[in-house]
């Protein structure tokens, strides 16, 4: 069972949850139930016209032929033609049903995870990295869509098309009948032997292909970095490996589909030898009629082919648990930190932002991150947080935004604790320029808009203006596109169209986490400018690696190793002669001016 458990990269030892993954199946079909029951219907009737013709074949041959009946010979005739057709529409209508209902289910299905993954916090998306996600969605999907649309109700055809055909031919002879199902076993094993040996390898086949997608995406998007270090060769011999692999697996698992088709096609032939040989003697007989042995060599098909299903159907299902387990393990997935009951609404804020006896940890048994960290930040100034990589700055923005909480201490808005207040509302006052940038493919002006069309362009054009940006504005127009994850622009014009971006909302507060990348010394000066003049008048986070942004803040936090070192004004440090003014000798006596 297990086997057909880790064709993602799932822990192979892991416990599916039947009960739930069942339930959870099962909430995708009632909602499409009329659907659903519509395709039953059309089932009925096309398996009825299906399983129609032998018995009509039977007619002409036992009864118009030797009655030498010519108009119900050609009457029979016409039910066949008839019976064909209807067949085939009714059929077509059962087709269609079910490739609407199943697109349906898929639709929502998507909708609903995504709508469930973006609500889902950062822990989340630490765990599961977003190629894999990708994948993961896609794949699974597509296994319940053949679940939906063509196993669920397959099933139900199988069984009845096998008990009707069995019936009938039990009704005109149990002895012929009881001897032909003597071969059921024997058809039994071999598609279950077979489909098993192919399906595992179809797994692996599965497997190395989201292998070989993974390994070209990462390298395509390392392409520069491959070329400078020579590593072309070594890679395209790597990729060829993993190519060598899937190859291999592939035809070991074409070759097994092979044997069992020409496996089962024997089936047939030697079946209706055997009808011949036996029935035939009764025939001679007379104790069976040649009606009845005609009537048998159409309806063994149809004896065997649910037979030759059932495994199939069992291995689809049985992916179908699998991929139900993995999307109820995301759907079930709570983010961490969700709003209380009755929420706290911020609307304006008052006094400031506190942190007060702060401690923070990623994991139980990692260190601490942060250790005792408290300061105070009143409305309307500014406060920056200096220190070396790693010391713990980053953290500070996310408990800020509540991305993570604190393991001990307080956070506190307004006297209000943060985890009494509504996430949303959090986030309507705060405003945040990440250190990794994102911009999204579109125009600059999108991009500054969060690629909201509702936001109108003056408050764009405000936006430039408030933070003095008209001049940059007008040498990149708002009309550039952006390429794929900003790759057209450098690492400094990012910032700045960053830093635009956060300003567009006009957020009460705002966070700007410096990127560590560096930029030239004109842009330098156009943010530090732009910084000034915000510094000045709202309230701000400002995290920053060059210190020229930050003189003018109202107060300065030294970070390091999760501890506030210095705090007070830039005079102020740098009178003292500690860490921060040793910093500061160290970046501007390397970077004189
Ligand atoms: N999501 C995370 N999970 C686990 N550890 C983390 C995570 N983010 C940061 N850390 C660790 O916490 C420490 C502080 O990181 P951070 O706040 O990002 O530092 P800074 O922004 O000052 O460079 C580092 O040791 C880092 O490795
Ligand atoms: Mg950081």
């Amino acid at each position: 069972m297990h086997g057909f458990g880790n064709d993602d990269g799932q822990d192979p030892k892991e416990k599916i949850n039947y009960k739930a993954t069942f339930r959870l199946l099962v909430g995708f079909i009632l909602p499409e139930k009329r659907g659903f029951a519509a395709a039953f219907a059309w089932l009925l009737l096309s398996t009825a016209f299906n399983l129609l013709t032998p018995l009509i074949a039977k007619h002409i041959i036992d009864k118009a032929i030797p009655a030498a009946d010519a108009r119900q010979l050609a009457f029979a005739v016409g039910a066949l033609f008839m019976n064909s057709l209807l067949f085939l529409v009714t059929n077509y209508f059962l087709r269609m049903r079910l490739v609407k209902t199943g697109q349906q289910i898929m639709t929502d299905l998507k909708k609903r995870m995504l709508a469930h993954m973006l609500s889902l916090d950062l822990p989340f998306y630490a765990e599961f990295p977003v190629g894999r996600l990708n994948a993961r969605v896609q794949a699974d999907t597509s296994t319940l869509y053949a679940l939906f649309t063509n196993t669920t109700v397959n099933i139900f055809r199988d069984i009845l098309m096998f008990f009707v055909t069995f019936g009938v031919m039990f009704y005109f002879s149990p002895k012929l009948t009881l001897m032909l199902c003597s071969v059921l076993p024997f058809v039994l094993v071999i598609s279950t032997v077979f489909l098993r040996k192919s399906s595992t390898l179809f797994i692996t086949v599965r497997k190395l292909a989201s292998e070989i997608s993974g390994f070209l995406t990462e390298h395509l998007n390392a392409a520069g970095l491959l070329q400078a270090f020579n590593r072309e060769r070594m890679t395209e011999a790597r990729l060829e490996d993993i190519n060598k692999r899937k190859f291999d697996a592939e035809l070991r698992a074409e070759l097994m589909m092979i044997i069992f088709f020409l496996s089962i096609i024997l089936v047939s032939p030697i079946s209706i030898a055997l009808i011949l040989g036996v029935g035939g003697g009764w025939a001679i007989q007379g104790t069976m009629t040649i009606g009845t042995l005609i009537m048998f060599i159409l309806y063994i098909d149809k004896l065997f082919e649910p037979i030759f299903s059932i495994s199939e159907h069992v291995s689809v299902i049985q992916r179908s648990f699998s991929a139900g387990h993995r999307i109820h393990k995301i759907l079930e997935r709570r983010p961490g930190i969700v709003d209380p009951p009755a929420p706290h609404f911020i609307h304006a804020i008052k006094d400031g932002i506190e942190f007060r006896n702060v401690w923070m940890r990623y994991a139980e048994d990692s260190p601490w991150v942060l250790k005792d960290v408290s300061f105070k930040l009143p409305k309307g100034k500014s406060l920056a947080i200096v220190g070396e990589t790693g010391g713990g700055k980053t953290t500070v923005t996310n408990l800020l935004f509540k991305f993570y909480s604190p393991d001990k201490g307080k956070i506190l808005i307004d006297g209000a604790d943060l985890s009494a207040i509504s996430l949303k509302s959090l986030r309507t006052s705060i405003g945040l320029v990440q250190q990794d940038i994102y911009l999204f493919p579109g125009t600059i002006m999108q991009n500054l808009k969060l690629m909201d069309d509702a936001i109108p362009d003056a408050m764009v054009h405000d936006a430039i203006k408030t933070v003095g940006l008209e001049h940059f504005f007008k040498k990149h127009g708002l009309n550039k596109h952006i390429t794929e994850k900003g790759a057209n622009l450098s690492a400094g014009e990012k910032q700045v169209i960053a830093l635009a971006r956060a300003m567009v909302l006009n957020q009460e507060v705002l966070v700007f986490d410096e990127a560590t990348s560096h930029i030239d010394p004109y842009t330098e000066r156009l943010i530090n400018a732009a910084m000034a003049r915000l510094l000045s008048r709202r309230t701000m986070i400002v995290i920053a690696h060059r210190l020229s942004t930050i003189r003018n803040a109202d107060n300065i936090l030294l970070v390091s190793e999760g501890e506030i070192k210095e705090s007070g004004t830039h005079a102020e440090l740098l009178a003292r002669g500690g860490v921060y003014s040793k910093f500061y000798k160290l970046q501007f006596g390397e970077e004189p001016r």
